[in-house]
């Protein structure tokens, strides 16, 4: 398959780097072709502009100013999703892709007021997410990111899509063994994909 592969942290040398190589990694070694977006490393612009919204629902212009990653997306056959959690969201530089390349006649369409998912061609999801919270506080707190991932990217992508989310939580509290752990499987699902 062709994977899109959205990653988004500042740090190369974090836990999260450590995902996004092992994720690649699985990618590639199981014959896949990964093209590896690291929104922080391309300088991604996460910020809509006034006239990006004036135009947003405008098919035959809307796409212009991000067209390069709607080609990209448009090429791709599954969707992994590789970031930290903040603020029981997603961090900036990946909403803002989301705000302005999942756009009206490229992510969903219009019909009589209701929308309809347009990524047809993405039959797999994936995401590889850490949390400082417990799963525990996570689920008190509603766990935001795993219901848009789990209902939100399903609903737009190929209506039989399925959605693998691999979450560390209670990262506030992890430990060597922990975090090699949740490394492989990462590396084992991925590679299962
Ligand atoms: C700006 C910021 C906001 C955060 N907000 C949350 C949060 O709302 N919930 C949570 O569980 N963890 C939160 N965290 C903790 C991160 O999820 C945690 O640091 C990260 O998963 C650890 O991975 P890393 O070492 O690769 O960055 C936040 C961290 C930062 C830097």
């Amino acid at each position: 398959m062709r994977i899109l592969v959205l990653y988004c942290h500042p740090n190369p040398e974090s836990y999260g780097a450590a995902l996004h190589r092992a994720t690649v990694e699985s990618l590639e070694a199981a014959g896949h072709d990964v093209d590896d977006c690291d929104l922080y490393a391309e300088g991604f612009d996460p910020v809509l502009s006034r006239q990006e919204r004036l135009g947003y629902h405008d098919l035959a212009t809307n796409t212009a100013p991000v067209q390069a990653h709607v080609d990209r997306l448009k090429a791709a056959e599954a969707l992994v999703l590789v970031f930290p959690v903040w603020n029981f969201g997603l961090p900036a530089l990946l909403k803002g892709y989301l705000d302005r390349v999942f756009l009206p006649g490229v992510s969903f369409g219009l019909v009589d007021g209701r929308t309809q998912g347009l990524l047809s061609h993405i039959r797999k999801v994936a995401v590889v997410t850490t949390y400082g919270a417990t799963r525990w506080r996570a689920f008190l707190m509603g766990d935001p990111p795993r219901r848009y991932c789990t209902r939100v990217l399903r609903a737009v992508t190929r209506f039989t899509a399925s959605v693998t989310y691999l979450a560390h939580y209670d990262m506030n509290r992890a430990t060597d063994e922990t975090r090699a752990a949740f490394l492989e499987r990462v590396r084992s699902r991925l590679s299962a994909l």
